[in-house]
Parts: C-alpha cells; structure tokens; sequence
C-alpha cells in the first residue's frame, strides 16, 4: 500500500505557522486585555469590600503579564509580530459587574486556551502544548475563584 502523500509542503508549513502566529496573537490580545481590566477594576471597586476585591483584581495582574509575555516570546519565535491592540474591556461599573465581566473573560479564556493546545498539538509544538496547558489550569483558577466570590453576592 502506498503511502499517503504528506500535504503542504514548504508553503504549508508556512500557511500553517501564520495559523498558528494569528491564534495566539488573539490570545495575546485577550491577555493585554485582562491586565487593563484588572487595574482598571482594582481601582474602580468599592464599598466595605474594597480592600478584598482591590486586592483580589491586582493579585491577578501578575500571572496575565506572565502569560502575555510568554505568548510574545513564541510569536516572536515564530516569526511573527506579536499585537500591541488590547481587546477592549467590558464596561462594568458596580462590583458586582465587574465580577460578572471578569468571570466571562476566564470562561473564554478557559475555552480559547483548551482549544489552542489542541492546536499546537496538531501543529507538532509539545513545548507550546504543554505551556498552553498550564495557562488552561491558571484561567481554571481565576474562573472558580470568581465563580465563588459571586455565588453568594447579594444581587
Ligand atoms: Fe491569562
Ligand atoms: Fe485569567
């Protein structure tokens, strides 16, 4: 039996880097986005929580610039140029809002970062792979913790 034919070739691989460069130039986008809204957050909440959810917001920064800063580094090692555009930040302005905002952010990102290793997995990256996996575990934790504080917020 002959064996298949291998597609793409030089011009595959190419097509298929620049897939996988625009992937994770939206992750990026997400993760500029993320440390935008968790200073602007932290900042803007108020009430006898303040100091709780200001620090809650604020502890979160350093782990989204980690992920930023990874996900610029492989672009770059790609061949690409990684996006200085942040996604645009919901509007929230109670605390309850911005909880809810912050909670929908990690679901997508929970969501875009599971499918994204599937995709480095295709693309034969294991290193990429298994990073994008941790980022999985870290957004997993931001959503829970989120999921808790607003499970019993007085609406
Ligand atoms: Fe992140
Ligand atoms: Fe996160």
């Amino acid at each position: 039996m002959a064996t298949k034919k291998k597609r793409g070739g030089r011009a595959g691989a190419a097509s298929r880097n620049a897939r996988m460069i625009a992937a994770l130039n939206e992750d990026l986008a997400g993760e500029l986005g993320a440390i935008i809204q968790y200073t602007t957050y932290a900042a803007k909440v108020t009430g006898p929580f303040r100091p709780q959810l200001t620090q809650f917001f604020g502890s979160e920064i350093p782990e989204e610039t980690g992920h930023a800063q990874y996900l610029a580094n492989k672009i770059v090692a790609l061949g690409g140029e990684p996006t200085t555009v942040p996604r645009p930040v919901p509007e929230a302005h109670t605390n309850r809002e911005m909880l809810v905002a912050v909670l929908e952010a990690e679901r997508r990102a929970r969501a875009d970062y599971t499918k994204r290793a599937k995709q480095a997995e295709a693309f034969g990256d294991k290193g990429l792979q298994v990073q994008l996996e941790n980022i999985v575990a870290d957004e997993s934790g931001h959503f829970e913790d989120t999921e808790r504080i607003l499970r019993d917020w007085p609406v």
